[in-house]
């Protein structure tokens, strides 16, 4: 049998869902019956039918999903597929800082570790981060982990006071100026679509800034023709498929996150077989992290 077949029967059999992110290889994305940015995805694992979930994608997101979920059995692929920037921020840290400033919101990027979630306010995603912190009540705001899409934020809203942290993704904050303008000589016509991980000055050479979903949405609703897409090659796959009459370049050294890379259609079919690499998470550190979740969802609406 297929591997494509067998996977179907199993999820029959097993009452799964395949949940993915658009990073993840082409041939992994064609198995989702789920499929999206981070936020997309955190939004679509609530109240999900299916009793188990197998997650296509890194641990942080694997969290969220089972921290939205607690009675639902997660699976994960490969539980090595890990983000750096997760842990680039730390519970000391975020314990000064809140010595420090009396109203201070601590804004956790979803991008991060459950056990840092749990020591943050709120939430936030690519998509809904500048909406979420203009609508929190504090002046001071210590954004975690990405120093890149805080800085991003910060420019956005400028009447709060934004404390930055030194994460940053090692994936979009290679992708480098030079290439983008050789891709810009070589495609004069073409729009440059940048996702808010990238350092600022790949974001000021940039027509449109946004999550995955906002970069893909946004190239099916401009008059442009052509593109410069400056975020996970991933992302290319379901661009071509639902605009096939448009082009779109990556820079020369494409943004590859190799973690997402890890998981293919061979490990999904195992996990599914056999359940094993189960995610599991602390009772506590699952009810503390869920809070900053859910207010997020609140706040995005
Ligand atoms: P989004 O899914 O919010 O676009 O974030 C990109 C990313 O780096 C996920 O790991
Ligand atoms: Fe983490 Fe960057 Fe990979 Fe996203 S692309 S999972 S932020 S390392």
């Amino acid at each position: 049998m297929l591997i494509k077949e067998e996977i179907e029967r199993l999820k029959k059999e097993k009452d799964a869902v395949i949940m993915a992110h658009y990073y993840v290889r082409p041939e992994v994305q064609e198995l989702a019956d789920y499929i999206g940015d981070s936020f997309y995805l955190s939004k679509a694992a609530v109240g999900l039918d299916a009793k188990v979930i197998v997650f296509c994608g890194v641990s942080f997101m694997g969290e969220s999903t089972k921290v939205l979920n607690p009675e639902k059995t997660v699976l994960m692929p490969d539980p090595c597929a890990d983000c750096a920037m997760a842990h680039m921020a730390d519970a000391e840290t975020i314990r000064r800082m809140r010595e420090m400033y009396d109203d201070l919101a601590v804004v956790c990027y979803v991008n991060s570790t459950a056990e840092l979630k749990r020591h943050s306010d709120v939430c936030v995603t690519s998509a809904n981060a500048v909406q979420i912190v203009r609508k929190l009540p504090n002046k001071n705001i210590f954004f975690i982990p990405d120093r890149n899409l805080a800085h991003y934020a910060a420019q956005q809203i400028p009447e709060k006071h934004f404390i930055f942290n030194e994460g940053f993704c090692p994936v979009h904050e290679h992708v480098r100026v030079d290439e983008i303008r050789a891709a810009k000589a070589a495609h004069p016509e073409a729009e440059i679509l940048a996702h808010p991980e990238c350092p600022g000055e790949i974001l000021a050479m940039s027509d449109y800034i946004g999550s995955t979903s906002g970069i893909i949405q946004y190239a099916g609703e401009s008059s442009a023709q052509e593109f410069i897409i400056s975020t996970e090659n991933g992302v290319r796959y379901e661009l071509e498929n639902r605009y096939p009459d448009k082009k779109f370049y990556f820079t020369v050294t494409e943004p590859v996150c190799k973690d997402m890379k890890l998981i293919t259609p061979e490990k999904v079919l195992h996990v599914l077989k056999t359940g094993e690499n189960e995610l599991k998470l602390d009772d506590e550190i699952c009810e503390e992290s869920r809070q900053p979740l859910m207010r997020m969802l609140e706040l995005a609406r």
